[in-house]
């Protein structure tokens, strides 16, 4: 981290005693480091002991009444290399997610430019409430990084998740941040995300389990190191927010092919993580069908096959990675696609694991190269195993 900028901004929790030691890892390393404090955080720590640590003034207010001096946030916001919130207090959470800003810390985090992590820390009912999950999920969804809080003994005597992350794993969070940091420059991504939706009548459609989790978790991992990215995405109820992201939202696989049929050529990775309907009603009606028959048969066809497609078009310079979601004879099946849709890999979840599989947090996946090596993960968080799935792409263009 030598040579690094680091601000961070301290609240008022009682994890904030921790933050003298997360300041002397990141001096240890050589980063140079600025704090902003929420005047509730002085309660908890000394600024006097953050400016000594940091071997930098602290900044608390606009307005420094003892030298008559404004504290620019904007210069402030523009300053580092990473922007680091911890701990992040419920209340402060809430202003970030809201655009409040009444303090220096929240008007600095709407003026940052740099990368934003955030390290909450809570009561575990706090943490647990669904109002901090929302707000962490629009967090999320503009792009800031959660570390999020862990399990185990808090301040109030329960036992519970909630605690901040100990300062030596926030450190090495932002070890691997650096470490991948702009390592995808200039390389442009297509991703398909999310189900589709084939209508049968005005109000009715057959679909699927698909969240989009997996393929909004790629294409932040894509972005986070510099890539551009085109997500093409089915209906979710996802957002994602980047100056280097361009979303489509389509409906249909046939909407979804058109896009990949405008775009593929201009693109150098693909990742086809959408749960595409295999097939759709030969007819889709005009008017909502009425209730009349005991019996109802829907007659379907076959949707166009998008990845193939994409497979088929490859370019020599280009790289295609599929998914295959089985339920059964996992590998056998994926193997064959592999091959078949002329893939360079294939990610391989099945339905038969614990917490793998649509709506979970979690998946169980492994990776099939073009040599059909088989690279298997734990069960792992879906953000961790997009960083998995980055990694893996990005080593076919060391
Ligand atoms: N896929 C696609 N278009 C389709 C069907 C699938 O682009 N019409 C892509 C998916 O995005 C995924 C891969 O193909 O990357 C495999 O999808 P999957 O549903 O597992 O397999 P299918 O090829 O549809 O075969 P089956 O449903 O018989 O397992």
């Amino acid at each position: 981290m030598k040579g690094k900028k680091i601000l961070l901004g301290i609240t008022g929790g009682i994890a904030a005693y921790k933050i003298a030691f997360l300041i002397r890892l990141f001096k240890k390393e050589e980063a140079e480091v600025k704090c902003i404090m929420t005047p509730a955080s002085c309660d908890f720590i000394s600024p006097l002991t953050i400016a000594t640590l940091s071997e930098n003034p602290v900044y608390i207010d606009f307005w420094n009444q003892k030298d008559g001096q404004w504290t620019n946030h904007v210069d402030l916001g523009m300053w580092p290399d990473v922007f680091l919130i911890a701990p992040l207090t419920a209340n402060t959470l809430a202003k970030l997610a809201t655009g409040y800003c009444d303090n220096l810390l929240t008007a600095t985090y709407l003026s940052a430019k740099s990368q934003v992590f955030i390290a909450p820390a809570m009561d575990l009912d706090m943490y647990a409430h669904p109002t901090t999950t929302n707000n962490l999920n629009k967090l999320d969804a503009y792009g800031v990084q959660i570390i999020p809080a862990e399990s185990g003994f808090l301040a109030s005597g329960l036992i519970g998740k909630g605690r901040m992350t100990e300062p030596e794993d926030i450190v090495k969070r932002l070890h691997t941040f650096f470490m991948f940091q702009n390592s995808m420059l200039g390389r442009k991504v297509l991703i398909t995300a999310g189900p589709t939706h084939e209508h049968i009548d005005p109000v009715r459609f057959i679909g699927n389990h698909s969240t989009g989790k997996m393929g909004y978790a790629i294409a932040e991992e894509f972005l986070n190191r510099g890539a551009e990215v085109l997500l093409i995405s089915g209906p979710t109820k996802l957002t994602l927010v980047h100056p280097k992201l361009q979303v489509k939202d389509v409906v249909s696989a046939n909407e979804m092919l058109g896009v990949v049929q405008d775009n593929w050529q201009s693109y150098e990775i693909g990742v086809f993580c959408a749960a595409v309907a295999d097939y759709r009603p030969i007819v889709q009606e005009s008017q909502k069908i009425k209730k009349k028959e005991e019996e109802l048969a829907l007659t379907l066809i076959k949707n166009p096959d998008i990845l193939a497609w994409a497979g088929e078009k490859k370019k020599q310079s280009q790289f295609l990675l599929g998914f295959a979601l089985e339920t059964n004879n996992a590998l056998e099946y994926a193997d064959k696609k592999l091959v078949s849709k002329n893939l360079d890999a294939i990610v391989v979840n099945s339905l038969e694991n614990d917490g793998a599989g649509f709506g979970y947090d979690t998946n169980k996946i492994s990776i099939i190269s073009k040599n059909l090596q088989i690279t298997d993960f734990p069960l792992k968080s879906k953000k961790e195993l997009a960083t998995d799935i980055v990694t893996f792409i990005s080593k076919s263009f060391e």
